[in-house]
């Protein structure tokens, strides 16, 4: 008996020993410890054994049952130390390799010269308000003074959605707006999307943006027109930017005038960039036509004011020295990449 259980107990070890899989060391378990295994062959067969060697024979057996499990259990474990062990290897993470960058978009150039103006126009006390893009003939003709038969009001100038109703061309309309619904003192400035039926090329577009300015109070000036213009252009362009301005005519305004800059790019001596006159006109500005302010409510004995037009392409190509506005409008990523 002694010698079957060595033989067992050594072919148990042996086949442990080989045991390279899970899989395997629990066939080892089951043909030695299993119900129908070899040691449990063993038991049964005690009944031929002598009731005085009985014991004796069930504590060798107990014995060699003890080793083998011993055995497989260690073998086990090993084994699943080991495969634990190759799966952290083969996942491991090498937290010193670069990180991939994600892809930051990029503020477009229009927005990057709106906030500029915003942030002048802010500083100087203005408030910032909108209007809307589709309007009525009145607000973006009529209470600006401008006649039934002025050109812009043909449909070759003006997107109609019906005889009263169109896509405003200018943010002029905002001021009306404003001086309706707001009692003076007004300062305020109104960025927007305008509407205009011209062909696209390298300055025109049928959709572009423009910001509008308006200030109203008692005793307001011309003089004030200019300081604060003159201050808007040295914030955006540079402090040794000069302006210019000159005699214009607009129905809402009297007088009005364009204001031209100093050429930043060659400082007023005359380049490509300002076709030799060393002047770059901005803008377009005046005192509010009396008119205007009556149909608007405000009593022009009482008050006076300036208003200003700006366009925002415009100073986004100026800043930027971009030649052709149909890149503002492309969105190509690799031209809008370098703001
Ligand atoms: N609305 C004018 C345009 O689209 C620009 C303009 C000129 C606005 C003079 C004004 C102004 O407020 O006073 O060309």
């Amino acid at each position: 008996m002694k010698e079957t259980l060595q033989a067992i107990e050594a072919k148990a070890l042996e086949q442990i020993k080989q045991g390279d899989t899970l899989d395997k060391l629990n066939e080892v378990k089951v043909a030695y410890l299993g119900k129908k295994g070899e040691l449990t062959a063993v038991l049964k067969g005690m009944k031929d054994v002598s009731p005085e060697d009985r014991p004796k024979v069930g504590q060798m057996v107990n014995d060699t049952r003890a080793v083998i499990e011993e055995a497989l259990d260690k073998a086990i474990k090993a084994l699943e130390a080991e495969l634990m062990e190759a799966k952290l290897k083969e996942e491991v993470i090498d937290v010193t390799l670069p990180a991939k960058k994600p892809e930051i978009g990029h503020r477009h150039p229009n927005t990057i010269a709106l906030e500029e103006v915003e942030r002048i126009f802010v500083g100087m006390g203005y408030e910032v308000v909108e209007g809307p893009e589709i309007e009525k003939d009145y607000y973006n003709f009529e209470a600006l003074n401008i006649p039934a038969d002025h050109p812009a009001k043909d449909e070759q100038d003006t997107f109609y959605i019906n005889s009263d109703i169109l896509l405003r061309t200018q943010t002029s309309s905002v001021q009306v707006h404003v001086m309706e619904n707001q009692k003076p003192p007004i300062r305020m400035i109104a960025p927007g999307r305008v509407f205009r039926a011209d062909e696209v090329d390298a300055t025109h577009s049928p959709s572009f943006h423009q910001i509008e300015g308006l200030v109203i109070d008692k005793n307001v000036t011309f003089a004030d027109l200019k300081g604060t213009l003159a201050e808007f252009a040295k914030e955006l362009f540079g402090e040794e930017t000069k302006v210019k301005f000159r005699p214009h005519h607009f129905p809402f305004t009297e007088p009005s005038a364009e204001m031209d800059v100093t050429c930043f790019k060659c400082g007023g001596s005359g380049c490509r960039f300002c076709k030799g006159s060393g002047w770059i006109e901005i803008l377009g500005c005046g005192m509010v036509h009396p008119r205007v302010l009556t149909m608007c409510g405000i009593d022009p004995k009482e008050y006076t004011g300036f208003a200003f037009g700006v366009g925002l392409e415009r100073i986004a190509l100026l800043k930027y020295e971009i030649d052709d506005m149909r890149l503002l409008y492309e969105n190509d990523i690799r031209f809008l990449k370098q703001f």
